[in-house]
């Protein structure tokens, strides 16, 4: 073959999806045929990019109970994700370089996929070091598991935001303002909700909107908040995760503590609301928020952590709710592969000529339900259980396939940490 590698079928290129072949060669897209002898051909099944989850929680180093590099990897590359942005709220809170080495060196030996490594600030201190080598910077406005709140006044997130610009690092906010936040009982999702009430995000957010700067609001969640979004200036974004589009504080759960989460789920006002948001474009992607617990952690409601896991089955319940109707498709692929790919790592998300060979092979037709047995995240459980899902049966990461036909064919330590590569080379800030 003139290439390292081909496929071939049913192609998403530039929108639409044509019969078409693509040549890999050192892992990047070569060519775009009609055809390429040789090419593996997948017929009437659909060849998209694969997916960017920009918010994952890995736990490693620090909690490995509850996952790890390589189960959070695994169980992202099953749901069709080529690359992670793990947040930093890991053990030690990653902000300051000696916690960077060690979380990279972790990572790097573990990773089955690409990744990237967000910086957080603690005690105002913000590492120039640890920020050239991190996708971006997370500021949490409140209180959330790894107890980190970036307290800042208007002043320091006008300066933050500014300073953050001349880094071309997007800044992304977990929005919920302390000020309306509440210590009370809670014994339930409806007193969680108490406790961190719709006030708080929209309170939040509009003050995040009101800055002007680009900026990226994570996991919306509220009626209030997704309504804001229509102010949104230039360079600001926002994301919805899976659980505030498919539960709501009324669901079924195996378990309540299984549908407590920051911030909190709502009610089925603020579910639809923040589909019709997605819709309309007011919320640009949908990342996962994963965020997993163990089973005994999650037993007893009071003093059960928050954190829903979900990062392999993101993309499969959304391309479900396309075949259910919720969700156009080409919406669905701007949502959920674009455009994270284009605010955070824009070297993947498309097939076009230059960009990483990372593919998800789709039959439209294959509904399954989710059981959390098949999943391969460290936590096993999970709130979707029995909604449908249509998975990937294969993933290619820069021209490997890494999952064939629903199985594992990776290895650990393939996975790179695609913004360590750039600062060893000619990023301009290095
Ligand atoms: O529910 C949440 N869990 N919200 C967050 O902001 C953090 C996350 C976690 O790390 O468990
Ligand atoms: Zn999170």
């Amino acid at each position: 073959m003139e290439f390292d590698n081909a496929v071939s079928g049913r192609i998403y290129i530039n929108g639409e999806i044509t019969d078409a072949a693509v040549g890999i060669e050192h892992g990047r897209i070569k060519a775009i045929k009609k055809h390429i002898p040789g090419a593996k051909d997948y017929g009437e099944r659909l060849i998209l990019p694969a997916r960017v989850d920009p918010h994952v929680h890995f736990r490693d180093p620090g909690f490995t109970e509850k996952e790890d590099f390589f189960t959070g990897t695994l169980s992202a590359v099953f749901g069709a994700v080529s690359c992670v942005l793990d947040m930093p709220n890991t053990s030690p809170f990653l902000y300051r370089y000696h916690a960077f080495e060690e979380k990279e060196h972790t990572a790097s030996k573990k990773a089955v996929i690409d990744y990237g490594l967000i910086t957080g600030i603690r005690n105002r201190i913000l590492e120039e070091k640890v920020l050239k080598r991190s996708p971006a910077l997370k500021i949490y406005m409140a209180e959330t598991t790894g107890g980190v709140v970036n307290d800042l006044d208007d002043l320091a997130l006008q300066y933050l935001l500014n300073m953050m610009k001349d880094y071309e690092k997007p800044v992304i906010f977990h929005a919920e303002d302390p000020k309306f936040m509440k210590k009370g009982e809670e014994k339930s999702l409806k007193e969680h909700l108490k406790n961190r009430p719709d006030i708080a995000e929209e309170s939040a957010v509009k003050r995040l909107i009101k800055t002007g700067k680009p900026l990226h609001i994570a996991h919306v969640s509220s009626k209030d908040g997704a309504e804001l979004l229509k102010n949104k200036t230039d360079g600001q974004t926002a994301e919805v995760s899976p659980h505030h589009l498919f539960l709501t504080l009324d669901s079924e759960f195996e378990n309540p503590a299984y549908g407590k989460v920051n911030p909190p789920l709502r009610t089925k006002a603020d579910r639809d609301a923040l589909w019709d948001a997605l819709r309309d474009g007011r919320i640009d992607m949908v990342s996962s928020d994963h965020a997993p617990h163990t089973i005994d952690e999650k037993e007893e409601f009071e003093t059960s952590p928050s954190g829903i896991p979900g990062v392999e089955t993101a993309l499969p319940l959304m391309l479900a709710a396309v075949k259910n109707g919720l969700l156009d498709f080409k919406r669905a692929v701007e949502a959920l592969i674009e455009n994270p790919a284009n605010k955070f790592c824009p070297q993947k998300g498309s097939i076009e000529v230059g960009k990483d060979a990372d593919f998800i092979i789709i039959d439209m037709k294959d509904i399954r339900k989710i059981r959390a047995e098949d999943l391969h995240s460290k936590a096993g459980w999970t709130p979707f259980e029995g909604m449908d899902a249509i998975f990937p049966s294969s993933v290619y990461v820069r021209g490997n396939e890494i999952i064939k036909n629903g199985n594992f064919e990776g290895k650990k330590g393939f996975g790179r940490n695609l913004w360590m590569i750039k600062s060893a080379g000619h990023n301009r800030h290095s």
